[in-house]
This record gives C-alpha cells, sequence and structure tokens, in this order.
C-alpha cells in the first residue's frame, strides 16, 4: 500500500505523541467527571482506540454513523444518521471524536442534534484539521494536526473504503484517482 502514498505526513510516533498530548489535556479538563466518547464512524475509529487508551478517567465509549447525502465530492449541507448513539446524553459530559474536520457540515449537524437531547456539555476532538476547506462555523476544543488542502488518508481516513489500516498519515497518490475516474 505504501506505493499508494505520495508522502507520509505524521508517522505512528508522530501521531502516538500527539494523542498522548490530547489525552493529557483531557485527562485534566475532565477531572471528576465521567465523559462519554462519541466517534463517528467509520474513520474515528482507530483514533477512539488509541485516545480512550490515554485517557486517564472513568469513561465510556459510544458511536454514531451518518452519511452525507448527494455527490461524494459536494458537501451538500444533508446529513442523514444510519446508526444513533446507544447512550441517552441527557446529563454527559460528551466528547465528540472525529478523524478529520473538513467543511464542518457533518459536525456542525451532529453537534447540534446532540445538544437537543440536553448533554452537561459538549465538546469536540479531531486529529486532523484542515481549516482552508471550511464552510460552517465549528467549534474544535482539542485539535491534533493542522493538515493542507490535500486527500490523506491512514490511521482511519479512507479513500473508498480503503487505507484505514494504514499506521501512519499521508497524502494519497493522485493517480490513485485518475485511475479510478477512466473507470
Ligand atoms: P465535513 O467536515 O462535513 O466535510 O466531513 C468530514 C468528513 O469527510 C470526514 O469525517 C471524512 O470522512 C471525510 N474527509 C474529509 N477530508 C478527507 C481526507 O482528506 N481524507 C479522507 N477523508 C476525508
Ligand atoms: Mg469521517
Amino acid at each position: 500500500m505504501r506505493r499508494d502514498i505520495e508522502r507520509v505526513l505524521w508517522d505512528e510516533k508522530e501521531i502516538a505523541a500527539k494523542v498522548a498530548e490530547l489525552g493529557a489535556a483531557i485527562t485534566k479538563d475532565y477531572q471528576g467527571k465521567t465523559p462519554l466518547l462519541v466517534g463517528v464512524l467509520k474513520g474515528s475509529f482507530v483514533f477512539m482506540a488509541d485516545l480512550a487508551r490515554r485517557i486517564d478517567l472513568p469513561c465510556e465509549v459510544d458511536f454514531m454513523s451518518v452519511s452525507s447525502y448527494g455527490k461524494k465530492s459536494e458537501t451538500t449541507g444533508a446529513v442523514r444518521i444510519i446508526k444513533d448513539l446507544d447512550a441517552n446524553i441527557e446529563g454527559r459530559d460528551i466528547l465528540v471524536v472525529e478523524d478529520i474536520l473538513d467543511s464542518g457540515v457533518t459536525l456542525s449537524y451532529i453537534m447540534s442534534v446532540m445538544r437537543v437531547a440536553g448533554p452537561a456539555s459538549i465538546a469536540l476532538c479531531t486529529l486532523l484539521d484542515k481549516p482552508s476547506r471550511r464552510q460552517v462555523p465549528v467549534e474544535l476544543r482539542y485539535k491534533g494536526f493542522e493538515t493542507p488542502d490535500e486527500f490523506v488518508v491512514g490511521y482511519g481516513l479512507d479513500y473508498a473504503g480503503r487505507y484505514r489500516n494504514l499506521p501512519y498519515i499521508g497524502v494519497l497518490k493522485r493517480s490513485i484517482y485518475e485511475t479510478d475516474l477512466k473507470g
């Protein structure tokens, strides 16, 4: 799979150091609380697994899955919930865990839906942030790395469902999409 990657942006060691830093910050900020970590599937599964083990507090995890309507290449703003949370989030301290914050459309929708359920607090932790692509403002409490406006894969992030299992994060070669477009 390495040959499909143009260049590696963050290797395993750099990611582990950043995840430890985020876990330490969360541990400090949520003293005396039992946060509910909410992962957005599927991209967050790797980050969630590592981050949860760097949080030295009693905490719980839950997952939800959403899909956007419209073409993959454009963000229409309409979001459909495929799998909702199992937990009742009323009165809970919610930490939403995402792989990447891009346009912000998906996350602003998810967070506005959750706010209606009356959590005690709600904050967002994303491993990657692509601020150049933002269409909707989203309040970001914990951020790992800022990423350039390029298509990245690995550590949970996919292209057409693949590459999530790469242990590092890298830019996917353009030739991979071009082959796809040709058919
Ligand atoms: P948005 O913030 O609503 O645009 O949605 C962000 C979602 O788009 C992420 O959870 C990813 O699934 C996907 N995404 C955005 N940029 C990338 C990328 O560079 N690589 C892989 N997936 C991406
Ligand atoms: Mg995602």
